[in-house]
């Protein structure tokens, strides 16, 4: 079975169809990338799959369980964690607790910081484990506000990561970031744990062919080629769209 299924999913804005007659199946464990031009149609998708937006017909399945329909913090407890194209942490607190509350939206419960995770050993823990798995550990105590950019990047990763997702979504998680800190990016989520399931939306060809197992192709909302890697690169319909995007030295 699927760890996630999209069956004919169909998108409006008003007239504009952004979604049209999607279909996508992801393994458990496996790392799928998702590309396409500026407006395609990527995060109008992650939106619907993280039940930020509702589509107009067509079903999402995780697990075989129809999700269609429940809120983001259902998805979130059924094992779904996800990041923004844009920073969405909490500015004033510190890394570990923007950590911490990735732990507890997966638990679910109260949100309030202070009542909540006190006397709660278990969220401590994950969350200690996971700055650790990241390498933020020296940065916990730091407030978000203070750290450059790309280390708010790994500390959005880190929130969606600290639930143990079944299913990790990360919105272009390298826009912005310096080539090293990119690098970093990379090794971040190469070294997530194997039966995690990822999906990625990602423009730099690099970080693509580095992570993914799979890619898909999305152009004008719908899906224009899908499937491993090499034979996503060679279809002559992507490689109207992408010119010699392929690096020359990609890895698997
Ligand atoms: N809330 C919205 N209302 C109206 N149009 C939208 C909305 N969100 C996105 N769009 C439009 O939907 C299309 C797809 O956008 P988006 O999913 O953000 O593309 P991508 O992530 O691939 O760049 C674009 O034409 C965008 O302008
Ligand atoms: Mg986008």
């Amino acid at each position: 079975m699927s760890l996630l299924r999209i069956e004919h999913l169909d998108k409006a804005f008003g007239r504009l169809l952004v979604t049209r007659d999607i279909n996508l199946d992801i393994a458990a464990g496996e790392r799928h990338v998702i590309i396409g031009p500026n407006g395609a149609g990527k995060t109008t998708l992650l939106n619907q799959i993280g039940g930020q937006l509702t589509p107009n017909s067509g079903r999402i399945l995780i697990d075989g369980v129809d999700v269609t329909r429940l809120a983001p913090e259902q998805r979130a407890r059924a094992g779904l964690a996800r990041t923004f194209q844009k920073n969405t942490l909490f500015q004033r607190l510190s890394v570990f607790e923007n950590v911490r509350l990735g732990v507890q939206a997966r638990i679910g419960g109260t949100f309030d910081l202070f009542t909540a995770a006190r006397g709660k050993p278990d969220i401590e823990a994950r969350t200690l484990a996971t700055l650790e798995q990241m390498g933020l550990q020296k940065l916990g105590d730091e407030i978000l506000a203070n750290l450059s950019y790309g280390d708010q990047r790994q500390v959005e990763v880190a929130a969606a990561l600290a639930g143990d997702p079944r299913l990790l979504l990360l919105d272009e998680p390298t826009s912005g970031l310096s080539p090293v800190e990119t690098r970093r990016m990379i090794e971040i989520i190469k070294s997530l744990p194997r039966h995690m399931g990822l999906l990625v939306i990602e423009h730099d060809m690099e970080v693509v062919f580095s992570i993914a197992d799979r890619i898909t192709v999305l152009y004008y909302g719908a899906v224009l080629a899908s499937g491993k890697p090499d034979d996503v690169a060679n279809d002559p319909r992507v490689r109207e769209v992408y010119l010699g995007a392929r690096p020359s030295n990609a890895e698997h």
